[in-house]
């Protein structure tokens, strides 16, 4: 098979696109505030080296087989030997066969693909061969983050890869509520009904959500700040927030904040996690019948829009809508990602067609003004940080 190469001239402009962005970041690293765009910005140009010097032909294989990583991640959950890599030490295969009584070739080859995949870097110690974790392996030490793999592993991507059978069965038409989703076409009945019943699950799925914050987009201190909260006011209320935990962190983060915050979901979410973090409460509520907390400052909905088609969503709004023309000074705040236009990034498409199997999916700026628009919603501000979702501040038009 022939291979177009990328050409010499082309690799040495890419070069100097990356030697640009380099400089730029050189000169944010002294003022921190641009450093997180100056770092994506070099990632870009750097990838974008990268890419041209592979071999076209070369990349289609390891692409493929890119789920590889997620079944191998989950086998050494399952082999419980995250753990042992705590504190940078190097465990050996000699150890970890006895550890687990696996034969050896099985984790020769398991932690050949995780080693292949810079989660570890492999070494010769005293006892032979020998991994320690990298930068990029380090995140599974916490358990969130297996949980997340756990999850999207057996949970999520068989849906995933049932696509292209179950798109060309459906005609290639997007998911209805008539239609159900592509989760339900796989298992009978709907993710969140499915976890209701499989108290397991949902405890692993709240944990995975917890896997993926650093809550900088939204300025809570200040903002909650200019709104003169006395104790007995609702600060906040967490919609369909999971185990409570983005809540129980602004709390931590910001404890001069007074007022009630409050997490509601499912009956099954909480009973998978039943004690609220500090400072929270918990109430249970279904985001589709009408809001009971009629006078709170601000309504939350974090990683929730993005789960649901547009007319589920306009069914959510149609819950808050008439509190927030009745009560001028509440916030409606949707925390998810703000597509660009054109040329997202992996995560974002990642995080797109992962939402497939619910019936959800990630929107672009005008897509979400639509969204909103049909519930007579504006943008008043979308705010930004580090993490790839947005917070989108709303306002009645
Ligand atoms: C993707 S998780 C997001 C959780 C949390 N907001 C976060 O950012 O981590 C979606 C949440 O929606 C909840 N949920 C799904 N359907 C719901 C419903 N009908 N009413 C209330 N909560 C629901 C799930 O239990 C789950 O906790």
């Amino acid at each position: 098979m022939s291979v177009a190469y990328t050409s010499p001239s082309e690799i040495a402009d890419l070069v100097k696109c990356v030697n640009k962005a380099a400089a730029s970041f050189e000169t944010a690293a002294a003022a921190p505030g641009d450093l997180h765009v100056a770092r994506r910005r070099l990632q870009h140009e750097a990838r974008k080296l990268l890419n041209s010097l592979e071999e076209p032909n070369g990349e289609v294989w390891p692409r493929t087989f890119q789920v590889n990583v997620s079944a191998a991640v989950e086998i050494v959950s399952q082999l419980k030997l995250w753990e042992k890599f705590e504190g940078g030490k190097e465990v050996s295969i000699a150890e970890i066969v006895e550890l687990t009584e696996a034969d050896e070739i099985i984790i020769i080859r398991i932690f050949r693909q995780l080693t292949a995949s810079n989660l570890f870097v492999e070494s010769i110690g005293p006892r032979g061969p020998s991994f320690a974790l990298t930068s990029l392996g380090k995140p599974y030490l916490h358990s969130d983050h297996r949980a997340f793999n756990n999850f999207m592993f057996f949970d999520l991507i068989p849906s995933i890869m049932a696509m292209p059978k179950t798109l060309a069965e459906k005609r290639y038409k997007a998911p209805t509520k008539e239609t159900g989703t592509p989760f339900k076409w796989a298992h009978g009945e709907e993710l969140w009904t499915w976890l209701g019943s499989h108290p397991d699950r949902a405890l692993n799925m709240v944990a995975g959500m917890t896997s993926h914050n650093p809550l900088d987009a939204y300025p809570w201190g200040v903002e909650l700040g200019k709104l003169d909260l006395k104790d007995e006011d609702v600060a906040i209320v967490d919609i369909a927030g999971g185990q409570g935990h983005i809540m129980g962190e602004i709390r931590q983060r910001n404890p001069q904040i007074k007022g009630r915050f409050i997490v509601q979901d499912l009956p099954s979410t909480f009973e998978a996690v039943p004690t609220p973090p500090t400072g929270v409460d918990f109430m249970t509520y279904d985001i589709f019948t009408p809001q009971p907390v009629k006078d709170a400052c601000v309504y939350h909905y974090r990683h929730i829009f993005h789960n649901w088609s547009d007319d589920d969503c306009t069914t959510i709004l149609e819950q808050i809508v008439p509190l927030l023309k009745t009560q001028p000074r509440s916030k409606l705040l949707l925390v998810d990602v703000v597509l660009p236009d054109s040329n997202g990034t992996m995560q974002e498409a990642i995080m797109d067609i992962s939402m497939f199997p619910m019936g959800g999916m990630e929107r672009s700026e005008s897509q979400w003004k639509l969204l909103l628009a049909r519930s007579g919603l504006g943008i008043r501000k979308i705010w930004r940080g580090s993490e790839p979702e947005a917070c989108i501040e709303c306002q009645v038009e």
